[in-house]
């Protein structure tokens, strides 16, 4: 939409930033950061750290006692508060939305506040309705008649309006439950990708950061930066014990959503229809027409010869996709009640299954290189022989030490 030049993408730099509270409260101690343009930046840290500060520095609503901010280059005081703001979207929680107005008039808000015209505002805004996943008809309605999903995603419509080139995000969807949640990031991260803008999102939920964010900054109460870096860095090497201890116990685990598994070998798995006999023992996958995955039976359970039915599905679990990674392998292979863990293609018809060996030992490799996929193609090894073999090595070990 914008004729914004192209090197005013949005880097945002904090140099030695503080800001002390007149009641003497210090939420921001010298902070240094450059957050790169076009990517999503996620201020993570418990509550009182300061990310909410740091936020509203940027966009002047919250002047920093010491330091600068500066984009692209510019300090962000060369220019009246209110010019700065139209290229800074801002979603907080609870939406904020203008109760009196409607859904379109909220989301034309700041095109008509830049002088475009009344009907290409309507225009624009009804396009942004669409963008975030909203029927046309609820623009009529008024915010208070719209779930609290809904209004958060008008909240983010609003936000983009003007097409800024940088939008900051204060806890945008820590209101709702965790369905909408879930539903409210996989939509930010699908914008993100068409929209590559310079997102700042605030958080105290590691699992949302390193879901959304290309780049962490973890904060330490007291307006401390403790670690900057992608997910994967903050997760494989936290830099002091708070930040080891924020990221949690659960870091290795999801340290394997940065590891691919496309390396991991698929084994054939035969697959039985709905009403079609059943055969052989022991876990057998059933499918539908487009040999989608329904659900595993159990063949002992039943008479050798049984057309399978709906009531004996058992419902499988998590699928590992292409470009899936170690993590979702490993859930798949998990929550299959058979243990083999079911792959599908892009069109979701089955491939194959996963060994549950051959995960766990991406999962090891993945743990202590970081790279499963590298070490497969150079050793031309399957991970089910690398298990092996590892399993090997330390038997080896063992005996030469036992041997001493
Ligand atoms: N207007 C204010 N006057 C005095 N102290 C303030 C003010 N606003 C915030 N603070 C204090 O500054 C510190 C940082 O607050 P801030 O809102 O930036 O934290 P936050 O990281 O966003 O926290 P939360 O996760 O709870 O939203 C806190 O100790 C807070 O009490
Ligand atoms: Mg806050």
């Amino acid at each position: 939409m914008s004729a914004r030049p192209r090197n005013l993408a949005g880097v945002i730099t904090f140099e030695q930033v503080s800001k002390r509270y007149p009641d003497g409260t210090l939420a921001v101690d010298g902070l240094s950061l450059e957050i790169p343009d076009g990517a999503t930046t996620v201020l993570v840290g418990p509550s009182g750290c300061g990310k909410t500060t740091s936020l509203r520095m940027i966009n002047r609503m919250i002047d920093p006692s010491h330091g600068r901010i500066l984009i692209d280059g510019k300090d962000i005081t060369s220019e009246p508060a209110p010019l700065l703001r139209r290229g800074i979207g801002y979603v907080i929680q609870n939406a904020g939305l203008f109760p009196n107005r409607t859904v379109l008039g909220n989301i034309a808000t700041v095109p008509l506040l830049v002088g475009m015209s009344k009907r290409a505002a309507r225009a624009r805004a009804s396009e942004l309705l669409e963008r975030v996943g909203l029927a046309p008809e609820l623009g009529k309605r008024y915010p208070a008649q719209l779930s609290g999903g809904q209004q958060q995603r008008v909240g983010v419509a609003r936000a983009l309006a003007a097409d800024p080139p940088i939008l900051l995000m204060d806890e945008p969807f820590s209101a709702v439950d965790p369905v909408v949640r879930t539903e409210l990031q996989d939509e930010l991260l699908r914008l993100q990708h068409e929209l590559g803008k310079t997102v700042v999102f605030v958080t105290h939920d590691i699992d949302e950061a390193v879901k959304l964010g290309d780049r962490l900054a973890i904060m330490a109460v007291g307006g401390r930066l403790a670690q900057f870096g992608t997910p994967a860095e903050v997760l494989e090497a936290p830099a002091d014990d708070f930040v080891a201890a924020f990221v949690g116990r659960d870091r290795g685990y999801r340290a394997l959503s940065f590891a691919s598994a496309d390396a991991l070998p698929v084994h054939p798995e035969p697959t039985v229809k709905l009403g079609e006999p059943l055969r052989g023992n022991g876990w057998l996958l059933v499918v539908d027409d487009t040999d989608a995955p329904r659900g595993w039976v159990n063949a002992d359970e039943h008479p050798a010869g049984q057309p399978v039915r709906q009531q004996d599905l058992r419902l499988g679990g998590t699928l590992l996709a292409p470009g899936g990674s170690v993590r979702t392998a490993l859930d798949a292979a998990l929550s299959s009640p058979s243990g083999r863990g079911v792959a599908v293609d892009a069109a979701g018809k089955v491939r194959g299954t996963l060994r549950p060996g051959d995960v766990f030992g991406a999962a090891e490799r993945a743990a202590t290189s970081g790279s499963t996929e590298a070490y497969y193609d150079e050793k031309q090894l399957t991970a089910t022989e690398h298990a092996e073999l590892t399993a090997a090595e330390q038997g080896a070990d063992r005996l030469s030490k036992d041997g001493r």
